[in-house]
């Protein structure tokens, strides 16, 4: 069969014939069916993330994925139940976290990401996992399915950033996306659609006309433009905003959310950046947490139970966003394409087969 791989320092995704794989005991082998393509990827590809499986000397791409099952073996699963599947996996045999049904909240060592760090992911005609691991969803829901794993990364954020404000009477009315790429929209869409902020915003760095600020406008949030207006000034532009999601990757915005908060506000990080050096204001910037009641939260991956509220969330969105943000689905004869990551693309995924 045919599998989406990259080798270290090749800087670019190929195609490679490799045996189909064969369920082990509790295992379901899944036919493919869509992928999609995050920054994640691209920073794979680009060797700044991630790992080949040990002893190894390619890694098959691929977290964001879903797929039909096709052998349910030994396992409880239905032959042609729509699943999507988690990402992590125990490396040598279940541990605390994965048995308490977190494997998010897992150290390094503890757990392998698939596609990602140290096992192979699922950009192949077929790919095999535990059952518990498949989450299955409504058919309906299959060609968008891929848009399920990323959504599960905002509402562990989310859940994550809520619980750290529990301790008091919390009313956000304001929210801000750092970012403009397909997690921040991802996000985006679920704070104007999901949640009772009254007013949203999503910053970029993008000049008009673009697609990104069509689908921010669309979904009645404001387009900041980080070039015109450092977040540190947002406050003063805007408002100090109650909770800010960064999606960027970009160091510096991380200590630049202190200054965007609201007293009482939370900052969520997701954004995985490069080694990078530079100078902060330290001691105001602590005296902000402080004095102020802000909280800053890092938050990766996501458990079950993320990605079974994240289908929900899917099904719920209104269709005009997907398609929106879905801006190709390219077969395997031209794979490549959804890997192109320029600004006429948003969300990209390649289609191994179709239901
Ligand atoms: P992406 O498509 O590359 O999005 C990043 C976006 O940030 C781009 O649209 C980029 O704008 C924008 N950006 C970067 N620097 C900026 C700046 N200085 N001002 C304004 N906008 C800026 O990647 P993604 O798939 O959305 O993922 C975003 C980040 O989250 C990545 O670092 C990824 O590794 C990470 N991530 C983390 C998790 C987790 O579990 N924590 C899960 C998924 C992804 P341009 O396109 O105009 O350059
Ligand atoms: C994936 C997560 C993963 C993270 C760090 C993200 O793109 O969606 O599942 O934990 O990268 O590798
Ligand atoms: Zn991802």
């Amino acid at each position: 069969m045919d599998a989406i791989a990259v080798e270290p320092g090749a800087g670019e995704p190929a195609l490679f014939e490799v045996p189909v794989p064969e369920p082990g005991p509790g295992e379901a082998l899944v036919r493919t069916l869509r992928v999609g393509v995050d920054g994640t990827d691209h920073e794979v590809i680009a060797g700044h993330h991630g790992d080949v499986p040990a002893g190894e000397d390619r890694l098959v791409l691929g977290h964001e994925a879903v797929g039909v099952v096709a052998d349910a073996n030994d396992t409880d699963l239905e032959e042609g139940t729509v699943v999507v599947p988690t990402v992590r996996r125990p490396p040598n045999g279940p541990t605390d976290h994965f048995e308490r049904g977190q494997p998010d909240m897992a150290p390094d060592g503890e757990y392998v990401e698939r596609g990602i760090v140290g096992a192979h992911g699922f950009m192949a005609e077929f790919f095999t996992s535990p059952a518990g691991f498949l989450v299955p969803i409504p058919e309906e829901l299959a060609p968008a399915g891929f848009l399920i794993e990323p959504i599960s990364i905002t509402a562990k954020a989310l859940e994550h950033a809520r619980a750290s404000r529990s301790a008091f009477d919390w009313r956000p009315e304001s929210a801000l996306v750092l970012g403009n790429g397909s997690l921040g929209l991802l996000t985006l869409s679920i704070v104007t659609e999901r949640l009772e902020y009254d007013r949203a915003y999503c910053l970029g760095r993008r000049d008009r006309p673009d697609p990104t600020i069509d689908l921010i406008e669309g979904l009645g949030a404001t387009y900041v433009d980080s070039r015109e207006t450092p977040i540190p000034e947002i406050p003063a532009e805007y408002e100090p905003v109650d909770v800010v999601f960064e999606t960027t990757g970009y160091a510096k915005h991380a200590f630049e959310t202190i200054d965007a908060l609201a007293p009482n506000g939370i900052g969520a990080l997701l954004g995985v950046p490069d080694d990078w050096t530079f100078e902060i204001d330290g001691g105001r910037l602590h005296r902000e947490l402080v004095l102020h009641n802000k909280a800053l939260i890092g938050s990766v991956n996501s458990s079950r139970e993320h990605f079974e509220s994240a289908a929900e969330t899917l099904a719920a969105l209104p269709a005009w966003i997907a398609d929106d943000l879905v801006t190709g689905v390219y077969g395997l004869d031209e794979f490549e394409r959804a890997f192109v990551d320029d600004d006429t693309t948003i969300k990209t995924a390649v289609e191994f087969d179709r239901i």
